[in-house]
C-alpha cells in the first residue's frame, strides 16, 4: 500500500480526498466532532505541500436520494472555522462536475462535493460513477478507513481509474491494528464488551489464538453468567448462545487464552436506578446487571498491570449513567496510567468506547483510539477489508 506521506511532488496537484465525515447530526448540529478532528492533519498536510483538495464523503444513509438533512453543510461550515480557510460546498449534481468547474478562482485550496450516497451509484460500486469521480482529479487518497469495510465506489472501484494512495490517518489506523493483531508483544489482553456475545464471536474466535486473555465484560458477559449457572434477572441477554459460549471456551482451552467474566456485579432495579454492589449468588430475579463489582475491576486492574499490550472494544457497564460508569472509568484510568508510564501499548475502539473515553477527557491518553466501527471490528475478525485490498 502506497501512502500519501511519502509522496514528494504534490505541488499544484489536484487530490480527491475520500474522507469518512459520517458524524452524528442532530437537527443540523454535530453532536461528536471526533472524526473530523482526527482528519484535519492530513488536510493540513495536503495544504503544506500545495495541493488542491476535492474532499469526498457521505453522511448516514440517505440511500440514493438526496435528502437535505443529511448534507454536508454543516461539517463544511465546522471545517472552515477549524482549518481558518474557505471551502466550497459544490451541490451540483456530481455527475455533471467537470475537472475544469473546480479551483476556478486561483485562492480556492479545498471543495468538498455533496454527500456521495446521495448517488445510487456509490453504494453500487459503480464502475462509471468511479470512473467520473477519478476524472476530476490527479490523485486518490483514502483516508477513510472507517469506511474501508464497504465495497463502495468512493473506496473500491475508483482505485482502478486513478494513482491511489492511502491518508495519514489511514495509515495509523493500519500501524495501530497490526500492532496488535500481527506484531504484537505479549503478554496480551483483550477487553470485550457490547450488548450482543453473538455480533462479537468471530472477533472472540480470531483472537483466542494470539491472545493470553480474554476479559467478556457489558450486557454479553451476562450470557456467561447464565451459563454457569446463576441468575440474572431481567438484565441483557441473548437467546441461543449457549453453543457460542462452548465453543469459545473450548477453543479458548486449545489455545491456552484465558477467558475472564466478572466475579461480581453492580445491578440496579432499572437503567436509572440507584446501584447495589452483589456477588454473583445473590442477583435477584429483579435486579438488572448495569456494571461490573469491586473485585472484577480489581481482577481487570491486575491484568492490565501485568500486559504488555491491550485491545479494549466495548465498555464495561451501562455508562450512560454515571451510576454504573465505574467499572468503565476504571479500567479507562488504569489503561492511561500504564500509558503514561510507557509500560503499554494500547489500542481502543468502537463508538461507546469512544464516546466513554471521551467523558472522561482520556482519548490522547492511548497509544491509539479507532473511530471506525464496523471497519474496526471487521478488521479484528481477520476479514481483508475492499478499502484496503483495492489500495494493495
Ligand atoms: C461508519 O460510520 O462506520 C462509516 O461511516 C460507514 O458507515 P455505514 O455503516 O453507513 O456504511
Amino acid at each position: 500500500m502506497k501512502s500519501i506521506k511519502n509522496q514528494a511532488d504534490l505541488n499544484q496537484k489536484n487530490i480527491l480526498l475520500r474522507l469518512d465525515l459520517n458524524v452524528p447530526l442532530e437537527n443540523g448540529t454535530i453532536t461528536d466532532t471526533t472524526r473530523i478532528d482526527k482528519i484535519l492533519p492530513t488536510i493540513k498536510y495536503l495544504l503544506e505541500k500545495n495541493a488542491k483538495i476535492i474532499i469526498l464523503s457521505h453522511v448516514g444513509r440517505p440511500k440514493g436520494k438526496v435528502v437535505k438533512e443529511l448534507s454536508l453543510e454543516p461539517i463544511c461550515e465546522d471545517l472552515k472555522i477549524k482549518l481558518k480557510t474557505d471551502i466550497k460546498l459544490i451541490t451540483k449534481n456530481i455527475r455533471e462536475i467537470n475537472s475544469t468547474d473546480l479551483f476556478k478562482n486561483q485562492n480556492e485550496k479545498i471543495v468538498i462535493l455533496e454527500n456521495l450516497r446521495f448517488y445510487e451509484e456509490e453504494e453500487k460500486n459503480d464502475n462509471a460513477f468511479a470512473k467520473h469521480l477519478a476524472s476530476l482529479a490527479d490523485i486518490y487518497v483514502n483516508d477513510a478507513f472507517s469506511c474501508s469495510h464497504r465495497a463502495h465506489a468512493s473506496i473500491f472501484k475508483i482505485t482502478k481509474f486513478i494513482t491511489s494512495y492511502s491518508g495519514l490517518q489511514f495509515d495509523l489506523e493500519i500501524e495501530a491494528l497490526t500492532k496488535i493483531t500481527s506484531e504484537i508483544k505479549k503478554p496480551i489482553t483483550c477487553i470485550i464488551g457490547g450488548s450482543k456475545i453473538s455480533s462479537k464471536i468471530n472477533i472472540i474466535k480470531n483472537l483466542i489464538s494470539k491472545f493470553n486473555n480474554i476479559i467478556i465484560v457489558g450486557g454479553m458477559a451476562n450470557n456467561i453468567l447464565k451459563y454457569q449457572g446463576y441468575e440474572i434477572g431481567k438484565s441483557l441477554q441473548e437467546d441461543n448462545c449457549h453453543q457460542i459460549i462452548e465453543g469459545i471456551f473450548s477453543l479458548s482451552k486449545k489455545e491456552d487464552c484465558e477467558i475472564l467474566f466478572p466475579e461480581d456485579v453492580v445491578v440496579g432495579k432499572n437503567l436509572n436506578g440507584d446501584p447495589t454492589i452483589k456477588e454473583l449468588k445473590d442477583i435477584s430475579k429483579d435486579d438488572l446487571i448495569l456494571d461490573i463489582g469491586p473485585k472484577s475491576i480489581k481482577t481487570i486492574n491486575n491484568l492490565i498491570d501485568k500486559s504488555n499490550t491491550i485491545l479494549w472494544n466495548g465498555p464495561a457497564g451501562y455508562f450512560e449513567n454515571p451510576n454504573f460508569a465505574k467499572g468503565s472509568i476504571q479500567i479507562a484510568k488504569k489503561i492511561v496510567e500504564k500509558n503514561n508510564n510507557n509500560t503499554i501499548y494500547s489500542v481502543a475502539g468502537g463508538g461507546d468506547t469512544v464516546s466513554l473515553l471521551n467523558t472522561i477527557d482520556a482519548v490522547n491518553s492511548f497509544n491509539f483510539v479507532s473511530t471506525a466501527g464496523g471497519a474496526f471490528l471487521e478488521f479484528l475478525e481477520g476479514k481483508e477489508l475492499p478499502g484496503i485490498k483495492a489500495l494493495n
